[in-house]
């Protein structure tokens, strides 16, 4: 059975972050919040502990996981001698929402990387995390602590839903600040590469490491380089579909759309970031227009529709670089785009 542990953000009970930690050392399964999202913890040097996670999410083996530390010991634990560009990003960076791909040590198990020669590591921002990662004594696997496909979870209640009775502890620790995943960045490549956008704008990376290519989506490459980007991701149950083209046209056709679905006997969501959208019968919700404020609650909106029953969801475009990039990113691929 899974015990829920309310942990404080602020100043983690040091009892409750043991009993998490003392789970993770025999091999169980720890939810817990970082600055990004909910991750699903377990040791990254045990084998059979890490396959618990792969089943818990539902999660393809060939989609490899974040290693997440609290130390550079243990950075040199796992990692080969870092570039100069990596230590600079690191100084500069972490603790933060950035993920490095750098070459591993024979120490990572081929299950964590899926059998690459590169491990992707990152220093989560958050209090329970951090002190949950040194109390273990182990690095942390930790991908989003969602059924796999679902959008990632930004509160404890998220976690309870989509993995309660799958793992062993759910650490409710608030909602997290970003919302958003980390940025993924893959520094084995010259110039680096981009895997995903996310909660560290890639031109704050630029300004330390000069130019950052892009990964297009449909890079030939892709799923070889950037394995989990070629499935459908953060995705609602209900059908979701993204309105471009200038605004004015994007209003009309979106109420067209709406009334067509109302019609149709559907349920009917607007997600709306610029101005509020009415129409009659649809259930809208507003994600707000700054982008931090976005992205604190697209997965939680999107989840949220799921719960209204609806079956379908029209979405206004976004766009943008920054954060924004990891919004639009995510927006896409909740609507099934970017799939390979
Ligand atoms: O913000 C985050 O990064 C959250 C929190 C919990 O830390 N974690 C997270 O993990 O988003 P996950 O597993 O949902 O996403 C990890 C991404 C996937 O797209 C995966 O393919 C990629 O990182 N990845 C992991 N190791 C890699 C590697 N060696 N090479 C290329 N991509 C890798
Ligand atoms: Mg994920």
């Amino acid at each position: 059975m899974t015990k829920i542990l309310k942990i404080n953000s602020i100043s983690p009970e040091p009892s409750k972050i043991k009993e998490a930690a003392d789970v993770i050392k025999r091999g169980g399964t720890v939810a817990f919040p970082t600055e990004t999202v909910y991750g699903l913890g377990a040791d990254a040097l045990n084998p059979e502990a890490i396959r618990k996670v792969f089943k818990a999410k539902g999660r393809p083996s060939d989609n490899p996981l974040i290693v997440h530390i609290f130390d550079m010991d243990t950075f040199q634990l796992v990692a080969r001698r870092p570039a100069k560009a990596v230590i600079d990003l690191i100084n500069r960076f972490w603790p933060g929402p950035l993920t490095i791909i750098v070459k591993k040590k024979k120490v990572v198990p081929d299950i964590v990387t899926s059998g690459l020669d590169t491990v992707a590591l990152r220093m989560p921002d958050n209090k329970i995390a951090l002190s949950l990662i040194k109390k273990a004594g182990v690095p942390l696997v930790a991908p989003s602590a969602n059924l796999s496909g679902r959008p990632s979870p930004t509160r404890g209640r998220d976690v309870i839903a989509d993995l309660s009775g799958k793992i062993d502890v759910i650490i409710d620790g608030g909602k997290t600040r970003i919302g958003i995943e980390s940025t993924v960045i893959d520094m084995t490549t010259s110039p680096p590469t981009l895997l995903r956008p996310g909660g560290l704008s890639v031109e704050d990376i630029e300004k330390v490491v000069g130019h950052v290519q892009r990964l297009s989506t449909s890079h030939e490459n892709m799923p070889a380089r950037s394995p989990g980007m070629k499935y459908r991701h953060y995705a609602p149950k209900a059908r979701m579909v993204i309105v471009e083209g200038d605004s004015d046209a994007v209003q009309s056709d979106i109420i067209k759309l709406a009334e067509k679905g109302l019609k149709d006997g559907q349920k009917v969501g607007i997600l709306a970031f610029h101005k509020e959208f009415r129409v009659e019968g649809c259930i809208t919700k507003y994600a707000g227009s700054r982008c931090e404020t976005v992205a604190g609650r697209l997965f939680d909106i999107l989840r949220a529709f799921d719960k209204d029953g609806v079956d379908l969801i029209i979405s206004e475009p976004y766009d943008g670089e920054g954060l924004k990039l990891g919004i639009a990113d995510r927006l896409r691929r909740a609507a099934g785009q970017g799939k390979q």
